[in-house]
């Protein structure tokens, strides 16, 4: 029996493997099975995700379809907002097939992503990128090798590829990983929306998020404009509101903060008002001064901000994280430096306002800096359930 091609039914289709086929990635190559084409790149870089165990290295991949590595054109995924399920699937098989061949306790604190692109699709995709992401993740560790002074000293005792070297030989590890550690893992290779144009917050959030494998896009990146009416009573319910809109909108996890100025003397206002303090008209300027109006001639000047930070992701499942920062609301403006309110809430054991405080001063103590410090543990802590 002979195949369409001509080929005997136990013959394989020619293999053709180019190695290091891009100039920039850590390790590469091009393989080529018949028709099929799938370009493999290994990406290292110093980190590694929160759920790996110090000492311990991770490997991960990505797998996508070129618009023309089929007959007709298909959307890039990319375009669709989200993976397809197939390709989700097909990266799932290549990251797991990759980890069971690498000892991540040999591989030191570092992450190699294996991008696998089909450039032309005739079958067996998927066992390609296996075999060219394999290839393409021993050129980086050979190449993590020859770096090691540039990475670490004795990061690899032995020196060369071999029994220090990362890559196993022979002796395959179960790649049975637990149900969570998938559910991780998909989510991991999401992108998250930040429901924000200031671009404070979006680096903020980036830095935040990138320790976690996860790339942050702004909804207008997105094409995405959802008008969100705050009309939660509490800083969560607003955060929450425009988190779950902005997920329902994308179809990805996003996030989204609310925060704003509470004073004792005024009963916990301006509170969720904050930005809307004494009415449209007013900028930043014109609402502490008429804070300071109202509170002429009262002692009591008690004060805290608040941010809530809300992440809300498409199966339903919520996180939210809150952080305060105490304070007084100074008799008169003291200040350049920050936004909003801060040249009028005083923090007394610093004795002076967040106006006068450099941002990293300010995010040390601010309850932006804590609501952030709060959602990374409880970001890390539901990413490792
Ligand atoms: P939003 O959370 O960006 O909507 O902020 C609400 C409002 O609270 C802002 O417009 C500011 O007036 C005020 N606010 C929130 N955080 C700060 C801060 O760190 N410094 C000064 N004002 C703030």
């Amino acid at each position: 029996m002979t195949r369409k091609d001509g080929r005997a039914f136990d013959e394989l289709r020619p293999i053709k493997i180019t190695t290091d086929f891009v100039k920039f990635a850590e390790g590469s190559c091009l393989i080529e099975c018949g028709d099929t084409k799938v370009l493999c790149c290994a990406s290292v870089e110093d980190r590694t995700p929160p759920h790996v165990p110090e000492g311990e290295g991770w490997v991960t991949a990505e797998y996508s379809m070129l618009p023309r590595a089929n007959r007709e054109r298909s959307k890039r995924d990319v375009s669709k907002l989200k993976l397809s399920p197939r390709s989700a699937e097909i990266q799932r098989l290549v990251g797991r097939s990759l980890r069971a061949a690498v000892d991540m306790s040999k591989l030191g604190e570092h992450t190699i992503t294996i991008d696998c692109d089909v450039l032309q699709g005739d079958g067996g995709t998927r066992t390609a990128s296996v075999t060219g992401g394999f290839i393409a993740l021993c050129l980086a560790c050979r190449t993590l090798v020859e770096d090691g002074d540039r990475r670490g000293p004795g990061l690899y005792p032995g020196g060369a590829a071999g029994a220090g070297a990362p890559v196993r030989q022979g002796q395959p590890r179960a790649a049975g990983h637990s149900k969570a550690s998938a559910g991780r893992e998909a989510l991991m290779s999401e992108k998250f929306v930040l429901a924000s144009h200031n671009p404070g917050k979006i680096r903020e959030m980036s830095a935040i998020l990138a320790r976690f494998g996860v790339d942050v896009v702004s909804p207008r990146e997105l094409g995405i404009t959802v008008d969100v009416e705050e009309t939660g009573t509490t800083f969560a319910e607003n955060a929450m509101l425009k988190a779950k809109a902005i997920c329902a909108a994308s179809g990805l996890p996003a996030i989204a903060d609310d925060s704003g100025l509470c004073v004792d003397a005024l009963n916990g206002g301006p509170g969720v008002y904050s930005a809307r303090y004494g009415g449209e008209g007013l900028d930043d300027k014109g609402r502490y001064t008429l804070l300071l109006n109202s509170l002429r001639g009262q002692t009591t000047r008690a004060a805290h901000f608040t941010c809530a930070i809300a992440c809300a992701f498409p199966n339903g499942d919520t996180l939210t994280a809150e952080g305060q920062c105490d304070g007084t609301i100074a008799f008169a403006p003291m200040g350049e430096g920050g936004f909003g309110y801060d040249p009028v809430f005083f923090v007394p054991s610093l004795a002076k306002t967040f106006g006068q405080l450099t941002a990293e001063e300010k995010s040390a103590i601010s309850h932006r800096g804590k609501a952030l410090a709060a959602f990374s543990e409880k970001l890390a802590t539901y990413l490792r359930k």
